[in-house]
């Protein structure tokens, strides 16, 4: 099974980015992470992250029938974005939904996700961690045949 990982704006400066708030792994880390659970879960991680909102829809109008699952941490279009939450909601594939920092614990323009409600599963607050639990949970949901 192959599962693609995006990553929404700004996540290009994870490391140097309020290391406070997301750690200091870089996201060739994280990528790096994403591509040593994927051997061991026997998924290939098609790893990616775009600052613009236009190159994350038309990847995933790409990846539409080549993927049978999505994580995805929209980063700060998570708020914002219903373009992006319809073409999730277009592709009828599992997603699971990441944010590093917990959320819920940050200013109230945090707490809403346009993409939560299609989401199959949210972790936030893992660090980047999340991307790894997420690609367990995803090995489960694909085995079981979710979708
Ligand atoms: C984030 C949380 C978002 O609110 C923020 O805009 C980000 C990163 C996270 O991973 O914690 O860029 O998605």
């Amino acid at each position: 099974a192959s599962v693609l990982v995006l990553n929404g704006p700004n996540l290009n400066l994870l490391g140097t980015r309020e290391p406070g708030i997301y750690g200091s792994e870089t996201l060739a880390d994280v990528a790096r992470r994403c591509a040593q659970a994927g051997e061991r879960l026997g998924l290939a991680v098609d790893f990616r992250q775009s600052n613009a909102e236009h190159q994350l829809i038309d990847w995933l109008h790409e990846a539409r029938e080549r993927i049978d699952g999505i994580v995805i941490n929209p980063a700060a279009y998570t708020h914002t974005s219903v373009a992006l939450a319809d073409a999730l909601t277009a592709i009828a594939k599992p997603v699971i939904e990441v944010h590093i920092s917990n959320v819920h614990k940050r200013e109230a323009f945090r707490h809403h996700s346009y993409v939560s409600p299609i989401a199959e599963a949210i972790i936030v607050g893992c660090g980047t961690q999340g991307y790894v639990l997420a690609l367990e949970r995803m090995a489960v949901l694909l085995e079981k045949g979710t979708k």
